[in-house]
């Protein structure tokens, strides 16, 4: 089986050596934990570090979290843009106004989607975050259907993709809907207990990996994880 670096100080390590190809990742966690970070730091480290062609999809109404991430952290993407080893779409349905409609626009946008990654090949691919569809939809039911959906379509599209969602923090939490983590193949966890950050890998299908928290810094590189290092369960709030 293949691995995918995520290029992520420290992470790779306790996956040894990479997320295995082809797998769906949630990047579960509270506000702020670094969700956002960590998914775009998978694709720039991609494109930058591996030469590996990524697609960014946000779901921010915004895009600009984004650029003031790329620009504190130093990540040039334009010149990766221009080369088509990366693309940033925002995925935007907020538009239609009927159940039927949303549907409809989710369809649509999992078709452009789909062209962006076969225009440049894309090997990496994020959706930042899948717990906006909430906005969308208001039934329970409904948004675990059309995740389920979701994901399944975004599987099928051939990248190791990475997902992120948002709890409402907490360590026995690992989605906004309780059915993100188990259409993903792995789900990596992230929080932040002022001052601490910390990291956990609740499970990842098809290989071994650290069963325990590890401290992370989100330092001028990026996230940076500490492998050697542990975390007691007990002081994560
Ligand atoms: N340059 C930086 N150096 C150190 N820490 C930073 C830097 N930039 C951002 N941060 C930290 O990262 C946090 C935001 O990370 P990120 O946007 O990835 O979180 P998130 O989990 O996506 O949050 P949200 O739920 O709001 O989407 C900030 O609150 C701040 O603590
Ligand atoms: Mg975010």
């Amino acid at each position: 089986m293949e691995r995918v670096k995520t290029g992520i100080d420290g992470l790779d390590e306790l996956l040894q050596g990479g997320i295995p190809e082809g797998s769906a990742v949630l990047i579960s966690g509270g506000a702020g934990t670094g969700k956002t970070i960590a998914s775009m730091q998978f694709v720039y480290n991609g494109a930058s570090l591996y030469n590996e062609p990524g697609i960014y999809v946000s779901l921010e109404t915004n895009l600009k979290n984004i650029i003031w991430n790329m620009e504190s952290f130093n990540w040039d993407i334009r010149s990766l843009q221009e080369s088509n080893l990366m693309k940033i779409y925002r995925l935007n349905i907020s538009y239609a106004k009927t159940r039927e409609e949303v549907i409809q626009r989710v369809d649509e946008e999992l078709n452009t989607i789909s062209q962006l990654v076969k225009e440049i090949n894309a090997k990496r691919l994020v959706v930042d975050s899948i717990a906006s569809f909430g906005v969308w939809f208001d039934s329970p039911g409904l948004i675990r259907a059309i995740l389920f959906e979701f994901v399944d379509k975004l599987k099928n599209m051939g990248c190791t993709t990475m997902l992120t969602t948002e709890t409402r923090g907490g360590r026995r939490e690992f989605s906004a809907y309780g059915v993100e983590e188990f259409v993903t193949d792995g789900v990596i966890a992230l929080y932040f207990t002022p001052p601490h950050r910390s990291i956990f890998i609740k499970k990842m299908r098809g290989t071994d990996h650290s069963k325990i928290p590890h401290p992370f810094e989100i330092t001028e590189r990026g996230i940076v994880v500490n492998p050697q290092d542990r975390v007691l369960w007990e002081s994560i709030k």
